[in-house]
């Protein structure tokens, strides 16, 4: 079952205005809100049950709650809310689609998380690459301040400059306070010392566009969605070798077999091999694990993590080592360089991979491999590094033999590049 809250006016054509915003109660939820101590719209939020949908599922409301109040001491200093918007995990593809079809969504749930905080000024900090993004935000950030409904309240979208570190929310801080994005040591935390050293809350784009959508249903509409622990609708992104790719909102808890029923399945001809539950930093599962509920309690039963719902299918004709090898040069190139076992683990990763992509590995690649895992996971000064173990070491776990045949025989000739059945046609055409 779906459930479209968030995604409810995207086929609108003019479902960016405020306008269109508000034939779907746009901005109810806002006067509501206003006329509510802070600290009862905090207590909303926490009892909603809603978890950061920035990957680490951490509650909402708690974080809101550990910003300082009172008049003396860091509570005495400006609070800040930042909304990050860098969105850069491969795989991870609902913000910016959310910020394109609904900005104001985002808008509304910024000036009522501001309400809550008791913050006078927001930033949204957008991918660099995103300009299309940012001039939508700029826009709906004009309109609401036209209209009159954003207040006293600041709110400044910033662009990044594209670099996947910079989603890392202290590295952020640094990068909006026109430092070289790169993590911060903690404690302190940002709800203490945060942007500026000031208290300050960081959330994905997601977790403050749900925001609305709580103050107007309330805590037990929202709760009536979801698992017990993980409560709530939420937006699934859907790629790779499946019939209809794209955003499918539904309650945490349903499984990829129902989304897969939901929306059409995989590709003709196309059978699952392996996929990610949440961006390629999650360790990949395979088609065993069609039902396990996703929810955090369920992917983490399954030996991974929920992350940010970004679901990536690959089937039969992909080699296992070329996409992990894909990824792990990715994190090689977006490693920030500040800690020794990522800035030199990654590169190393990669140039073994290459190797056994060639078919040209060993044996011992394959145990240096995992020992070059073990000497990065939980010795990193962040969580890119983790991250960048967990398709490896999930990968040799379900796909072995693919890397022992990669002692012998190049996975391009194991799995050759094909034109897919997408595209097939064409290029067949050009080719001939
Ligand atoms: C390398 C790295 C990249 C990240 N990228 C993002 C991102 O693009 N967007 C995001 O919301 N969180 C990202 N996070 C998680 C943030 O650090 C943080 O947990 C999140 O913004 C908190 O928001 P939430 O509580 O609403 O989930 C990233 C974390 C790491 C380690
Ligand atoms: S784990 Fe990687 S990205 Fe994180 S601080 Fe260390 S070098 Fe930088």
């Amino acid at each position: 079952m779906l459930t479209p809250v968030l995604s409810r006016g995207w086929g609108d054509t003019d479902s960016f205005t405020l306008e269109g915003y508000r034939r779907h109660r746009g901005y109810e939820a806002l006067a509501r809100a206003r006329a509510m101590d802070p600290d009862a719209l905090i207590a909303l939020v926490k009892e909603s049950g809603l978890r950061g949908r920035g990957g680490a599922g951490f509650p909402t409301g708690m974080k809101w709650g550990f910003i300082p109040q009172g008049t003396e001491g860091q509570a005495a200093k400006p609070h800040y809310l930042v909304v990050n918007a860098d969105e850069s995990e491969p795989g991870t593809c609902k913000d910016t689609p959310l910020m394109m079809a609904n900005p104001h969504v985002l808008v509304e749930g910024v000036v009522i998380a501001c309400h809550a905080i008791r913050a006078s000024h927001a930033f949204i900090y957008i991918r660099g690459e995103e300009l299309h993004v940012l001039r939508r935000l700029q826009h709906a950030v004009q309109e609401a301040v036209d209209a009159s409904l954003v207040g006293d309240l600041r709110i400044v979208v910033h662009a990044g400059s594209g670099a996947y570190i910079c989603g890392e929310e202290t590295a952020l801080l640094d990068s909006l306070e026109g430092y070289r994005g790169q993590p911060r040591l903690r404690p302190p935390f940002p709800a203490t010392h945060g942007l500026y050293a000031s208290p300050t809350v960081v959330n994905n784009v997601e977790s403050i566009a749900s925001v609305p959508s709580i103050v107007l249903g309330g805590a037990a509409w929202f709760g009536s969605m979801g698992t017990e622990k993980s409560k709530g609708y939420t937006l699934y992104s859907l790629s790779g070798h499946v019939k209809r790719p794209g955003q499918y909102e539904a309650p945490l808890g349903i499984t990829l077999r129902q989304l897969l029923d939901l929306s059409g399945g995989m590709r003709d001809g196309s059978e699952l091999k392996f996929w990610t539950p949440g961006g390629s930093s999650t360790p990949i599962l395979t088609a065993e694990h069609l039902d396990v509920p996703l929810d955090y309690e369920g992917v983490a039963g399954a030996g991974s993590m929920l992350g940010t719902k970004a679901l990536q299918c690959f089937d039969q004709t992909t080699s296992v080592v070329r996409a992990v090898l894909r990824w792990t040069e990715f994190y090689a190139h977006e490693s920030c360089g500040k800690c020794t076992p990522c800035r030199e683990g990654t590169y190393w990763m990669v140039q073994i991979l290459k190797r056994l992509e060639a078919g040209q590995g060993t044996e011992e690649d394959i145990a240096t491999l995992l020992d070059t895992c073990d000497n990065i996971f939980g010795r990193s000064f962040c969580a890119l590094g983790d991250g960048a173990t967990s398709p490896i070491v999930s990968a040799v776990q379900h796909f072995r033999d693919e890397f022992l045949a990669g002692t012998h025989t190049p996975a391009w000739e194991l799995f050759p590049y094909r034109a897919s059945a997408r595209w097939g046609g064409a290029l067949a055409g050009a080719q001939a």
